[in-house]
């Protein structure tokens, strides 16, 4: 059985001022007309053997249900994390709430705010994954990496059959967030992959994987969650006993560390649109690389992307990230656009 779980916790600061702690990226409309989080539904309802479970903060289970209704996705069952606690916790939730009526699917972890071009391959490597999840492995999804990015992590595989979506190989290191000259070696080294930061598992294989290395977070969430009070689709983790667990993502908690993991390298046209540069990537671009949102118009400029709500224009301007919403205007070059993320601190100090 396969069961479907959203991860929508995040906040994407990279894409201020659009996306906000009230209103994150998955929320929006960024590459096409669905919203992330619809999209990430779309992509897998074929697949699903059942609806999804949400695992959200407590602030958007509106947002969430109400986004779901609107395309007709089956009713899902929304985790409200009063306080978020980063993906550990959050899967570890989702992986109770999944063996609540005595089922042992596998689990198949999606961030909602990601971008994949190629759904029908994505459903292909999730099929071909799933012999191996089924016994046991903890499978993650390696995208060849292009950059020594060090905001990702790192999968080196065992060697064997090179070609993508040929299998699920073995897993000889997996390093989350390496430094920039660690990052270029492993490219350097090829055979490398990055985490895509999606994963197929047995709900309970993983709990007894996070038992292993972290107790303390099991024992946490089970507390907060069979303290939770239930209301309609909602399950709203206990508050005191969630706020007490630690904090840690899964691919620090366990990834690194398990000798479980496994790596089905896929060419599905992944991005996890972390900047405006990245939309800029994926979204569609006229014949002079410029790509936008809303109205604008471009004149003599080049690779440029301009969100608008109201009438954007460009003149003479290469290299440009522009974004105006109500109470914002962000003016970037592209190749500076990591820096957003200086506007949100130092908005954040001055609060
Ligand atoms: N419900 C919930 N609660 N979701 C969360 C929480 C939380 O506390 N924290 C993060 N998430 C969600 C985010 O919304 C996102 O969809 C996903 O989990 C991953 O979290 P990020 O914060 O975006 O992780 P990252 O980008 O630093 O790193 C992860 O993704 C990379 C690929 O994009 C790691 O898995 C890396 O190894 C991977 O390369
Ligand atoms: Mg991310």
């Amino acid at each position: 059985k396969l069961q479907p779980v959203l991860l929508s916790g995040g906040s994407g600061t990279r894409l201020w001022p659009l996306s906000r702690e009230a209103y994150p990226k998955q929320f929006l409309p960024l590459a096409g007309e669905d919203t992330m989080l619809q999209a990430t539904w779309r992509r897998v309802a074929d697949l699903a053997d059942a609806a999804p479970i949400v695992v959200a903060g407590e602030d958007h289970r509106f947002l969430v249900a109400e986004q779901l209704r609107q395309i007709g996705a089956p009713t899902p069952a929304i985790v409200l994390e009063p306080v978020g606690r980063n993906t550990a916790p959050a899967i570890a939730a989702a992986a109770m709430q999944a063996m609540a009526d005595g089922d042992d699917p596998l689990l198949l972890v999606l961030p909602s705010d990601h971008v994949v071009r190629d759904g029908e391959a994505f459903r292909a490597a999730v099929r071909a994954a799933m012999p191996a999840a089924e016994a046991g492995t903890l499978v993650t999804f390696g995208i060849v990496p292009d950059a020594p990015e060090t905001g990702f992590g790192y999968i080196q595989a065992e060697a064997g059959q090179a070609e993508a979506g040929e299998g699920v190989r073995g897993v000889l290191r997996f390093v989350e967030k390496p430094d920039a000259v660690t990052a270029q070696a492993y490219l350097d080294a090829g055979g490398h992959y990055w985490n895509s930061g999606m994963f197929l598992l047995r709900a309970s294989r993983y709990l007894e994987e996070l038992q292993r290395f972290r107790p303390d977070i099991v024992a946490a969430v089970r507390t907060a969650f069979d303290a939770a009070a239930r209301d309609g689709d909602f399950i709203r983790l206990d508050k005191a006993a969630f706020a007490a667990c630690p904090s840690d993502s899964i691919d620090y908690a366990v990834m690194e560390k398990t000798g479980a993991a496994g790596v089905l390298p896929v060419s599905i046209g992944w991005n996890d649109v972390g900047s405006w540069s990245a939309l800029w990537e994926v979204s569609e671009q006229d014949a002079d690389g410029n790509a936008h949102h809303g109205d604008v118009i471009a004149i003599d400029s080049r690779n440029s992307y301009a969100y608008a709500r109201r009438l954007v224009a460009l003149v003479g301007v290469d290299d440009l990230v522009v974004v105006e919403t109500d109470d914002a205007v962000l003016v970037a070059r592209k190749d500076r656009v990591q820096q957003v993320k200086d506007v949100v601190a130092r908005l954040k100090a001055g609060q």
